[in-house]
């Protein structure tokens, strides 16, 4: 069996202002009423698991992910929240995930890193593949999920594999190497759920990035746990895990790795990283516009319309991304969609 490892956390700029620094993207909700952090729960559970469950996310964000938890009304078994004072990166959230999990439940113990950002369709597809990346991970192996390409994405990591081994990962190649690696069909994108044995991870960055372990190590030995019922509240303690090097797992230890392996799946992965991505998941008219709440369009095709509670109306534009929230109303087009984090970030400058 595994344990997962739910990460939560980063901005989500590229979703203003659905998502905001106190209501960051996992708690985005899709047409179906869950929200993004449900989805990865129930996915979570719907692996081997054996009554364990770990998240890592920001202390402010406890109360509303636990929220999310309950609300789904499912049976997690012993959950442990891991509790970062401030972000610094997947790289330290994993790390501190594998000591936890190697002093608690022992090194042998295999880990499922689940980010709560993504959207996967085909879960069944899912499970089995978590079940192929189990076996490899019991044989030292770090794990990784291969998705088919199908554009020079340059947000993603890229992975070229003989078999199941690993030949090259590279995290976020430039557009030019992205298009090189798509043509050369030998690539395949780095899904960022990751499958390894705690000991394994912690073995990596002993050698890759020390320093990341080490800080992770001393602010989880000085954490304050809070014991609940079935929910045990673990803050890494703030001054120490300050002085962590932030850094991204991918580039931290994925693109150095001697012993990664791949499983190719087809899950229906999605990544929902931007306001084309996130409208992908709305309902469809037959003119190509996706909606969620009262939408009236007429004459307009090809639009994203995010609609809270009064009606939008919208005659003869097309490829718009229209996104209303009760304090605020973004209006930008398709083709412009990654630079809402200009936005975000101006924001955020001028407090
Ligand atoms: N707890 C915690 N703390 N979680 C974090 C932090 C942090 O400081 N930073 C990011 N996360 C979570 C995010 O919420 C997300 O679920 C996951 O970690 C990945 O972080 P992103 O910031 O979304 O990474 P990315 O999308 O740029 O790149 C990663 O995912 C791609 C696929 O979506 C990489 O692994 C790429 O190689 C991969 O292709
Ligand atoms: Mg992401």
């Amino acid at each position: 069996s595994i344990v997962p490892v739910i990460i939560c956390g980063g901005a989500g700029s590229r979703l203003w202002p659905l998502s905001r620094e106190n209501h960051p993207k996992p708690l985005i909700r899709l047409a179906d009423g869950h929200s993004l952090i449900q989805h990865a729960l129930l996915r979570a559970l719907a692996l081997p698991v054996a009554g364990e469950l770990i998240t890592v996310t920001n202390r402010e964000l406890f109360f509303a992910i636990e929220d999310e938890y309950r609300q789904l009304g499912v049976e997690f078994g012993h959950g442990r929240f891991l509790l970062e004072p401030e972000g610094r990166n997947t790289a330290a959230a994993i790390a501190a995930a594998c000591l936890e999990a190697a002093d608690a439940l022992g090194g042998e113990t295999v880990l499922c890193v689940l980010p709560a950002d993504h959207v996967i369709a085909d879960v069944p597809a899912l499970t089995e593949a978590v079940g192929r990346a189990e076996k490899l991970a019991r044989e030292g192996r770090v794990v990784t999920f291969g998705i088919k390409s199908d554009r020079p994405e340059t947000g993603y990591g890229y992975i070229e594999a003989d078999g199941t081994d690993v030949l090259r990962f590279v995290e976020k190649p430039d557009a030019e190497t992205a298009k090189q690696y798509l043509e050369s069909g030998r690539f395949s994108w780095n899904s960022g759920m990751f499958c390894f044995q705690a000991q394994t991870m912690i073995g990596l960055m002993e050698t890759l990035c020390p320093d990341i372990l080490s800080g992770c190590r001393e602010s989880l030995d000085a954490a304050v746990r809070i014991d609940g019922k079935n929910v045990e509240r673990i803050e890494l303690d703030a001054a120490l895990f300050a002085k962590v090097p932030s850094n991204s797992i991918d580039y931290a230890v994925l693109e150095k790795a001697p012993n990664a392996s791949v499983v190719p799946c087809d899950i229906g992965w999605n990544d929902i990283g931007s306001w084309a991505a996130l409208g992908a998941q709305y309902a469809g008219d037959e003119n190509g516009n996706r909606t969620l709440g009262p939408v009236m369009a007429i004459s307009s095709s090809g639009n994203v319309i995010h609609g809270s509670d009064r009606l939008i109306g919208v005659v003869g534009v097309e490829n718009l991304i229209i996104a209303d929230t009760p304090d605020a109303l973004l209006v930008t087009t398709k083709e412009r969609a990654q630079d809402v984090k200009l936005l975000y970030n101006r924001l955020k400058e001028e407090g």
